[in-house]
């Protein structure tokens, strides 16, 4: 066991709250993650380093990353290699047990709360799907619907509505159908009920209270919503997929209490997602050992910043702050050229002391989205010491998010009805 990890019963505030010691005292401002806001301190965005201790995961470090080139032979992707997914647990355990020949699948989510996603949302998914490429592992992407009408004014037909078309804009990103299976919590709910009684039965309201800082006047399907975000971590909810009864848990319970409390043979499962769910996934983890499942192992990133700087993420309730998958080529020019920049406040002043890279947000895009290491590397030195422009960097940063927003409009363009239908039925895969 990980002891480092913080334990939901003991340090549940830290989900939520996290004060900053980046700020000076004067703009002393608290940095926030939970599962509702993201807020950092300053401009610079989140202190990264600082919430790995604080959530108790560990650094993705340059030995995990070459275990990853080896185990797969293919390069590591550039988000990992960035420091952009920075954090896990237990990735080390996942990879010991993929190199001895054993099974895992990745699981992956989308609340639909809105008709176009933007490029934040798309991180985790370029990155799934790169993990899908790598291991050829089957992976199930819950639509959490349901989440959204509970948590959010939306009705049924919206959020349904939303959910068609945010599985879209997954798909487009390339997954490969054999191998995928997408599912929208309120059609696949008798599938996975009796993953979601058993977690409901190991988690009290204190801790739900205390993990995602509900109140006694918030609804009670709130209160409930944690354990089906979990259950699709064990995989006794895709009965179709893995063969196994749904009762399967039972057997394992007795099989762990014999194995010591170690249930090694057992189908493990990989959960990559942005930072702020962390707090779903550790308390899913509480809950595995007692339920006989392996804990589910997560790799986190970090958010794509808002176009007016990274003290928030993009938002698609703030639609000045994202390049959403529709945006048309002009408004994304438009967007680029208006984002927050660390460059001089005149080009004198630019010349001579460069730009804050830190606070840049073209150059964040960059980071992000710009394929060519070298190119990346080339950008880094010539803009921070103000060889490069403003305008010229801006203008890149154009060109990087307008080709990829157009590339993926064309693949979701050329979706049809019956490849939608078949990657939402209930089937089995082929790994
Ligand atoms: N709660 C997530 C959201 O609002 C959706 C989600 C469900 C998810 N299951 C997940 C995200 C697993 C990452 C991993 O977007």
């Amino acid at each position: 066991m990980n002891t480092t990890e913080n334990n939901t019963s003991t340090a549940q505030v830290h989900y939520f709250l996290v004060p900053s010691t980046m700020s000076s005292p004067m703009e002393h401002q608290e940095e926030i993650i939970s599962t509702t806001t993201v807020q950092a301190a300053t401009n610079e965005g989140f202190d990264y380093s600082k919430l790995i201790d604080q959530f108790g995961s560990e650094p993705v470090q340059q030995d995990l990353i070459e275990r990853f080139e080896k185990l797969t032979g293919k390069k590591a992707h550039p988000f990992l290699k960035r420091g952009i997914f920075f954090s896990h647990r237990d990735l080390h355990k996942l990879l010991d047990h993929y190199e001895n020949g054993k099974m895992f699948y990745l699981y992956t989510g989308r609340g639909p709360s809105s008709d176009s996603m933007h490029l934040g949302h798309l991180v985790p998914f370029m990155f799934t799907k790169y993990l899908q490429d790598a291991f050829q592992v089957p992976l199930v992407i819950q639509l959490t619907d349901d989440e959204k009408h509970l948590m959010q004014e939306l009705d049924f037909q919206q959020v349904r509505n939303m959910m068609i078309e945010n599985v879209k804009d997954i798909i487009a990103c390339g997954f490969d159908m054999r191998k995928t299976f997408i599912f929208s919590n309120f059609d696949y709910m008798g599938y996975l009920y009796k993953t979601v009684v058993q977690i409901e039965k190991c988690v009290t309201t204190s801790q739900v209270k205390g993990v995602f800082g509900f109140n006694d006047s918030d609804n009670i399907g709130k209160m409930s919503f944690p354990a089906i975000q979990a259950a699709p971590s064990f995989y006794t909810s895709f009965p179709h997929i893995f063969s196994v009864q749904q009762d399967a848990f039972q057997n394992l319970e007795s099989t762990m209490k014999e194995n010591n409390g170690k249930n090694m043979d057992s189908i493990m499962c990989l959960i990559p997602c942005a930072i702020d769910q962390d707090p779903y996934f550790r308390l899913t983890r509480d809950v595995a050992p007692k339920l006989g499942f392996p804990k589910p192992v997560l790799v986190h990133g970090k958010f794509l910043p808002s176009l007016q700087g990274a003290k928030t993420k993009m938002a698609s309730s703030d639609k000045n702050s994202a390049i959403f998958l529709t945006d048309s080529n002009a408004v994304i020019a438009s967007k680029v050229a208006g984002s927050f920049s660390g460059g001089g406040a005149s080009k004198e002043l630019h010349e001579k002391f460069g730009a804050n890279l830190k606070v840049d947000v073209p150059f964040k895009l960059l980071e992000f989205f710009l394929e060519d290491d070298q190119q990346l590397e080339q950008v880094r030195e010539e803009y921070s010491k103000g060889i490069m422009l403003t305008s010229q960097i801006k203008k890149l940063a154009f060109e990087v998010v307008s080709k990829l927003v157009k590339e993926h409009q064309e693949r979701r363009a050329r979706i049809t009805e019956e490849e939608l239908k078949e990657f939402m039925s209930v089937r089995k895969l082929d790994f």
